[in-house]
C-alpha cells in the first residue's frame, strides 16, 4: 500500500474524530518497559528509580548488570541504592514478567556530573492548587500519579511549586506567622507539618520530589524567599530530600536592577553551585520567563531545564489557544537544547486545572480533543519536560490518552536529545522534525486552520530521500513507505506524528 493512499484513508478517519475521541491504543496485559533509555546520576549519591512498565499486575521484576548493594523490590519495579563512585556508564537490563508475557529493556546509567538526561516528567501544582496547596494535595498527586498509570508511561516527579512557606505579613492563621527559625532556617506554613514526611511518601512509590523557591526576598506569590539564605535553604531542601527545584526570578527584579548577562546569571549560578554540593542529585529549573536569552547560559549555571517564556495559564488566547503561541516562541530556540539542557515551555494544562486569568478554580480544558493532542505533540518534539499540571485528582480516560501514549513519550524522551526543528511554518501550517536517536526522525503536521486541511512535507525539507518506513506515532500504527513527501489530512487543529526509519 503506497503512503499515499494511506494518507486518504486517515482523511476520512479525521473527519470522523471528535471531541474525545481515543487516538492512544490501550495497554495490552503483556509486561512493556517505559522510560528513558539513559539516565545520568552523580557519583556516590542516592539512587531511586521506579521502572515504568505497563500491563496486568501482578508483576515481577530484576534486573542484569546492576551495581553491587543495589536492591529491586520484584513487585513494584522500585530500585534504590548509591550511584557507583566511579564516573562512566553502567548498563544494566530490565525484565519484567507477568502471566501474560515479558519484556526486556536495556537502560544506562550515565555516572557523572549531568542529570536529566531526557527531558523531566511529572506533575507540578500550580495550575490546579495555587496558593490552595497542601500536604494532603502533594499525597494525592503521588497516589494519583501511581494508581492512573501515569508512573508506568515514565511520570515521576512530584513538585511542589510556590506557597508551601509562610507568607510574611499574612492575617491568615495557616500561611503567616515567623517565616524562619531562630538559627535563619527556613519554615513551612501550617498547611504542610513535615516536610521530610512527605517526600518520604513520594519517595516510598519510586517517585521524586520538587520544590519551589525564588532568589529574591519573595516568591511571586508574596511568600518567604531565599534572599541571604541560599547555602542554608539548599541545605535544607537537600536535608528534606527533594530532587528537584525550581527557582523563579520574581522579587529579585527589585534586589538588582541591572539587566546585563553578568547580573542576570548571578543568582542562579550561586544556586546551581550550592545544589551541586549537595549530597544528593537535585535539578535546577530556571524560571525567569527566557529573559537575557536564558537558553544560551542555562546550563552554564548549573540549569537542566528553563522556562523560556512567561506563564502559559497566562498567555492571551488569539485565534489559537495559547500553548500555541507559547509553542512558537519556544520552538525557534531548538539549537541550545540538549541532553540535561532543555528548553522549557512551562506545563501541559489540559484535564482540569484551575484558569489564572479568571477564577483559579479547576475547570475542564475548554481546548478540542485534536488541540490536546497537538499540545502533547509540540511538547514532545519541543523535547520539552512533560509536567502535567491539571488536577490529579480528576484525570478523565481521555486526558490520560493524551497524555500517556508511549511512542510519543519515547520522542521526548529520545537519548539524542534534540529538540525538533522547525521545517516549516506558516499561518495554517506547523512542520516539525526532531532526529531521533540510530538515525530515526519523527515528523510532526499540524493544522493550524480553522477547517480540515491537507498539511504536507516534501522529502527535500525533511532531509530525507528514497523510500522511508513511516509509522503513525499516537496510534501504533505502521503505515507502510513513503517516497517524495509525508501527507495528512487533518482536522481543525489537529496533528499526525510520524516516526520515520530507514531513511
Ligand atoms: C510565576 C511562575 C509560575 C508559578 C508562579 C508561582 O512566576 O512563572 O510558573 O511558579 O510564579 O507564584
Amino acid at each position: 500500500m503506497s503512503f499515499r493512499h494511506t494518507g486518504l484513508i486517515l482523511a476520512l478517519a479525521a473527519s470522523a474524530w471528535g471531541q474525545g475521541e481515543l487516538w492512544t491504543p490501550k495497554a495490552g496485559p503483556k509486561p512493556q518497559l517505559n522510560g528513558p533509555a539513559v539516565y545520568g546520576a552523580r557519583p556516590g549519591h542516592p539512587f531511586l528509580y521506579r521502572i515504568p512498565c505497563t500491563g496486568q499486575r501482578p508483576m515481577s521484576f530484576s534486573a542484569k548488570g546492576m551495581p553491587a548493594g543495589w536492591k529491586l523490590d520484584a513487585a513494584t519495579g522500585i530500585i534504590s541504592g548509591t550511584v557507583p563512585d566511579k564516573t562512566g556508564p553502567v548498563e544494566i537490563v530490565f525484565e519484567a514478567r507477568n502471566s501474560a508475557g515479558k519484556d526486556r529493556r536495556n537502560f544506562r546509567l550515565e555516572v557523572g556530573d549531568q542529570l536529566s538526561l531526557t527531558p523531566q516528567m511529572g506533575w507540578n501544582h500550580w495550575y490546579t492548587h495555587y496558593e490552595r496547596v497542601t500536604d494532603k494535595t502533594i499525597r494525592n498527586a503521588a497516589d494519583a500519579m501511581v494508581a492512573s498509570g501515569m508512573a508506568d508511561y515514565g511520570y515521576y516527579y512530584v513538585s511542589i511549586d510556590d506557597c508551601w512557606m509562610v507568607k510574611p505579613g499574612s492575617t491568615d492563621l495557616e500561611l503567616g506567622g515567623p517565616a524562619r527559625d531562630s538559627a535563619g532556617r527556613i519554615l513551612m506554613n501550617k498547611r504542610f507539618p513535615d516536610m521530610k514526611a512527605l517526600t518520604d511518601f513520594i519517595h516510598a512509590k519510586g517517585l521524586k520530589a520538587g520544590t519551589y523557591t525564588s532568589p529574591g526576598p519573595k516568591t511571586c506569590a508574596g511568600f518567604e524567599g531565599a534572599y541571604q539564605h541560599e547555602e542554608m535553604d539548599a541545605r535544607t531542601f537537600a536535608e528534606w530530600g527533594f530532587d528537584l527545584l525550581k527557582y523563579d526570578w520574581c522579587s529579585y527584579r527589585n534586589v538588582d536592577k541591572d539587566t546585563s548577562d553578568a547580573a542576570r546569571q548571578k543568582p542562579y549560578k550561586m544556586m546551581g553551585d550550592l545544589l551541586k554540593k549537595q549530597p544528593r542529585d537535585i535539578v535546577m529549573n530556571l524560571c525567569q520567563y527566557g529573559m537575557n536569552n536564558v537558553s544560551s547560559w542555562g546550563a552554564a549555571v548549573g540549569g537542566q531545564s528553563w522556562r523560556t517564556t512567561g506563564d502559559l495559564g497566562l498567555e492571551k488566547d488569539t485565534r489559537l489557544p495559547g500553548f500555541y503561541s507559547i509553542a512558537f516562541k519556544n520552538m525557534v530556540l531548538d539549537k541550545y537544547a540538549g541532553p540535561g539542557a532543555w528548553n522549557d515551555p512551562d506545563y501541559i494544562l489540559i484535564g482540569w486545572y484551575g484558569d489564572p486569568r479568571t477564577t483559579y478554580v479547576p475547570q475542564k480544558a475548554k481546548f478540542t480533543a485534536h488541540e490536546q493532542y497537538s499540545y502533547m505533540s509540540l511538547w514532545s518534539l519541543m523535547a520539552s519536560p512533560l509536567f502535567f499540571s491539571g488536577d490529579m485528582e480528576k484525570l478523565d480516560e481521555f486526558t490520560l490518552n493524551v497524555l500517556c501514549n508511549r511512542e510519543i513519550i519515547a520522542i521526548n524522551q529520545d537519548p539524542l536529545g534534540k529538540q525538533a526543528r522547525v521545517v516549516r511554518k506558516t499561518e495554517n501550517e506547523l512542520v516539525l522534525a526532531k532526529p531521533l536517536a540510530g538515525g530515526g526522525l519523527a515528523v510532526g503536521l499540524f493544522n493550524l486552520s480553522d477547517a480540515a486541511a491537507p498539511v504536507e512535507a516534501t522529502f527535500a525539507d525533511l532531509g530525507l530521500a528514497g523510500s522511508v518506513a513511516v509509522r503513525d506515532a499516537w496510534r501504533y500504527k505502521d503505515l507502510g513507505k513513503a517516497q517524495s513527501k509525508l501527507r495528512a489530512e487533518l482536522a481543525a487543529r489537529s496533528v499526525a506524528v510520524y516516526r520515520i526509519t530507514g531513511r
